[in-house]
């Protein structure tokens, strides 16, 4: 079994169970296998408290990561973490420190003896899905499991600081879509505040969404504290057509500001300024391009906190999603458990509609969206409508089989299938803990099965320590310090600054505006006045042009660097402002202080200043680029190595899916005849050993569990319609025969049998043969460092500008 499983891995199938009877309430032997590109059209999960949803959506995850499908996980509940606990040697050592102790107590067992216990339990339930150690070693290395609590240090802080920040052009340029960004992003801030604001008619949520979306419209980032400056001096002065002043006057616009300020000024709330930052593309992949599963553990948090982040994230989600190129196979999950209150049909809470978008566009991204509830009242009806499987556990009552059969039924017409309500009722009254009834529109007809068991172990919620643990080997890195930091530290090294210094004439200068970009200011209320810090602002187009790769590109490249005698362009950053933002006079006026130039500047010095930048240009700026050996494809400019591997590897994972419906479409015809001889022969089988034996013995038919079934699904290998010859057969005439018609018969059918086999061999051989092409994530890339002559660069006039801080230091350090 785990040879011709490790056969299907290659196919981009999950494993998620075995068919199950449910008349006979047994496990049958055919494996489940759920075509991984079914997922692009999402999945919802759907059973009462107990029946193991979980427990299947971790073993849907479990197949995407040893497939090298990234996801992002959110987990109101805590026990999504549990994927972290996989245990290679099944050892009790191993499972001793994440037993739950008053299990054990309960069980009146020491602790020693319940992990014992229960690394045996694991073991067995294993081996009895044909899975061991080795898979989860193999689930182990395909992929980095990281659990982040926003909000918190117990697992990896995320810093939602970036959230405000304009979102990629891809997603600006669609007027609907940032409008739906803007609302959503609003209303999750005004709910976080404890403003109950209605996204219509509440001025509130007018103004915070003028103010963002007039921000992001031009590209300019936002924090909170710029935000929070911005609702007490708006960039605008109406609102509609309405005067400002008189639409919300700057006194209750202070009182809005004020309950924003508030949260910034919380004692918790620096923990959510922290760490990585929430940007999907690089939570999906490890810098070296490995998939993660991000666990998002959101147990801590107050309901609205969590409303809150929730929305970020799936915001932050669209806006990656968008600018993806298009694909047909899966590339990443999003995966919900417990979407109650976030996903309601009727009410309109800030996660919903970036939900709703994500399951209406996710399948030309490849982006699959996996939703899990208790109820099927807590699913909105557009949503279920775009959806294409359904995992049906058992339902507690009788008003949530009746609301899932509407489902069923509307989704049916749909997709125009069959539907039969009274059989389909029947079978979800029937199914017990761990026995789902699947519902495809992809496939021909529902099936029912039951779940594997889960590789990871699963014990239950994790509690903030046992988070602790699991994150402390891999903290470390994520405290690196960030440009805001640097130059907070810098300025205040600086002090407070002095008059204005004078220029000579033809020096001209521009000022940084006071409000709004990330790295410099500004709290409200924070003491001390403005000082300007001196700075060169520096922007050159460079040419690159690489013969043997075939790369050109033309670069912007912007280098903001302090003034000094010898300017350090490498320790230069990139402007955090919107160049157009820049005005010809220093803001707050008379009182702004300034530091000194700290060097001599006169009119030809902005030359000097052009050259020095293009000599560094020159020396020092390479385009970097990958190439892969093996696809000879070479990274794109800007593109990193984690997003190469990534295209590399939807570009694979597209090559396979392709060539799986080839092998399919070859195989298909040869194994339907030698499908429908075993048929016959089988039936011969079991109709000579009744008439030879006179009793109704049960042939052992078993075709199903083989690489051919996994590769075709249950659509042509079907054991049921066998099993129903069988069964026909037995009730055929009694009459005494020769025990050799009996042996003939089960000669031929053995023969066939043989010939299925080596169907399955040369099969097994096409897939060894194109699974040794390298694998792009674990793959040596070259570097290809293009130089640009110096011809090549042009470098526009550069500027001096002035840049402002008040007191000593940004806000959040
Ligand atoms: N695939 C599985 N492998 C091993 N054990 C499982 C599996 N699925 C469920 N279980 C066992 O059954 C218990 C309950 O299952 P699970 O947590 O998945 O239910 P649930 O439907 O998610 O319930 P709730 O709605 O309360 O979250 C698990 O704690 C676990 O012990
Ligand atoms: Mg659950």
């Amino acid at each position: 079994m785990i040879r011709l499983m490790q056969d299907f891995e290659k196919l981009g199938v999950f494993y998620l169970g075995k068919s199950y009877d449910l008349a006979k309430k047994k496990r049958l032997e055919d494996l489940l296998l759920y075509d991984s590109r079914d997922l692009v059209t999402h999945a919802v999960c759907v059973g009462m408290t107990g029946s193991g949803k979980t427990g299947l959506c971790l073993s849907l995850i479990e197949e995407a990561a040893i497939d090298g499908v990234p996801a992002i996980l959110i987990d109101p509940k805590g026990d999504l973490c549990d994927l972290l606990l996989t245990f290679p040697d099944l050892s009790p050592a191993e499972f001793r420190p994440w037993i739950n102790e008053d299990d054990a107590a309960r069980k009146g067992m020491s602790p020693d003896d319940f992990a014992k216990q229960q690394a045996e339990l694991w073991a067995k339930g294993l081996a009895e899905w044909g899975q061991d150690g080795d898979r989860i070693r193999k689930l182990k290395d395909a992929a980095e499991f990281a659990i982040y609590t926003p909000g918190s240090s117990a697992g990896l802080p995320v810093s939602i600081m970036k959230s405000f920040a304009a979102p990629p052009r891809e997603a600006r340029d669609d007027e609907e879509a940032l409008r739906e960004r803007v609302a959503s992003t609003a209303t999750g801030l005004l709910t976080l505040a404890g403003v109950d604001a209605d996204p219509l008619k509440s001025r509130e949520h007018i103004l915070v969404s003028t103010i963002l979306a007039t921000a992001w419209k031009k590209g300019e980032d936002l924090d909170l504290a710029a935000l929070i400056s911005r609702i007490q001096t708006p960039p605008t002065d109406r609102i509609g057509v309405v005067d400002l002043e008189s639409f919300f006057p700057a006194k209750e616009r202070f009182a809005l500001a004020m309950s924003l300020n508030n949260l910034l000024a919380a004692p918790g709330f620096a923990s959510w300024l922290e760490g990585e930052p929430l940007e999907v593309g690089s939570l999906l992949r490890t810098a070296a391009g490995k998939p993660r599963i991000a666990i998002f553990s959101i147990a801590h948090l107050s309901d609205a906190e969590r409303m809150f982040f929730v929305t970020l994230l799936l915001n932050q989600t669209l806006a990656w999603m968008r600018a993806q190129s298009g694909t047909t196979s899966l590339r990443a999950l999003l995966y919900m458990d417990e979407i109650a209150g976030y996903f309601p049909p009727v009410a309109t809470p800030p996660a919903k509609a970036p939900l709703l978008t994500l399951l209406k566009q996710g399948r030309a991204f490849g982006l699959g969206v996996v939703l899990a509830t208790q109820n099927p009242v807590d699913l909105d009806y557009k949503g279920l409508a775009n959806t294409g499987t359904w995992f049906l556990g058992r339902l507690q009552t009788e008003r949530d089989k009746a609301r899932v059969l509407e489902g069923l039924e509307g989704a049916a017409a749909g997709a125009s299938q069959k539907f039969d309500r009274g059989k389909m009722e029947q079978a979800l009254a029937g199914l017990g803990s761990r026995v789902f009834l699947l519902n495809n529109v992809h496939e021909d007809a529902p099936v029912v099965f039951e779940t594997r068991w889960a590789m990871s172990y699963l014990r239950g919620p994790l509690t903030r320590a046992q988070i602790k643990t699991l994150t402390d080997p891999v903290r470390g890195s994520a405290t690196a310090e960030t440009p805001a930091k640097k130059a907070a530290a810098s300025v205040a090294a600086a002090g407070s600054g002095g008059a204005r210094p004078v220029l000579p004439p033809g020096v001209s200068q521009l000022f940084v505006p006071a409000r709004g970009s990330a790295g410099d200011l500004v709290a409200p209320g924070q003491a001390g006045d403005l000082v300007y810090h001196p700075a060169i602002l520096a922007d050159a187009e460079v040419f690159f042009r690489d013969a043997k790769s075939g790369v050109t590109s033309t670069e912007k490249v912007s280098r903001v660097v302090p003034l000094s005698g010898t300017l350090d362009w490498s320790g230069g950053e990139a402007p955090d402002f919107a160049p157009e933002d820049l005005a010809p006079e220093p803001e707050d006026g008379e009182s702004a202080g300034f530091a000194s130039l700290g060097t001599a500047v006169s009119a030809r010095s902005a030359d000097a200043w052009g050259k020095d930048f293009a000599t560094w240009l020159y020396r020092e700026n390479a385009l970097e680029l990958f190439k892969s050996p093996s696809a000879g494809a070479v990274s794109k400019p800007g593109e990193s190595e984690a997003d190469f591997r990534a295209r590399l590897q939807q570009e694979a994972r597209e090559g396979r899916d392709a060539e799986a419906d080839r092998l399919r479409q070859k195989y298909a015809a040869k194994l339907a005849s030698l499908q429908e001889r075993l048929r016959r022969a089988e039936q011969a089988v079991g109709r000579e050993k009744q008439e030879s034996m006179q009793v109704g013995v049960q042939t052992a038919i078993s075709v199903g569990a083989t690489v051919l079934g996994a590769l075709f699904g249950r659509k042509t290998i079907s054991s049921t319609t066998i099993g129903r010859a069988t069964t026909a057969a037995r009730g055929a005439g009694r009459t005494m025969k020769q025990v050799g018609d009996v042996q003939r018969a089960q000669e031929s059918a053995e023969a066939v049998r043989q010939q299925i086999q080596a169907l399955e061999a040369e099969l097994a051989e096409e897939l060894a043969a194109r699974s040794a092409a390298t694998d792009p994530l674990n793959e040596k890339l070259e570097r290809v460092s293009v130089r640009p002559k110096k011809t090549d660069i042009t470098v526009k006039p550069v500027r001096l500008i002035w840049r402002p801080y008040r007191g000593n230091a940004p806000a959040w350090v």
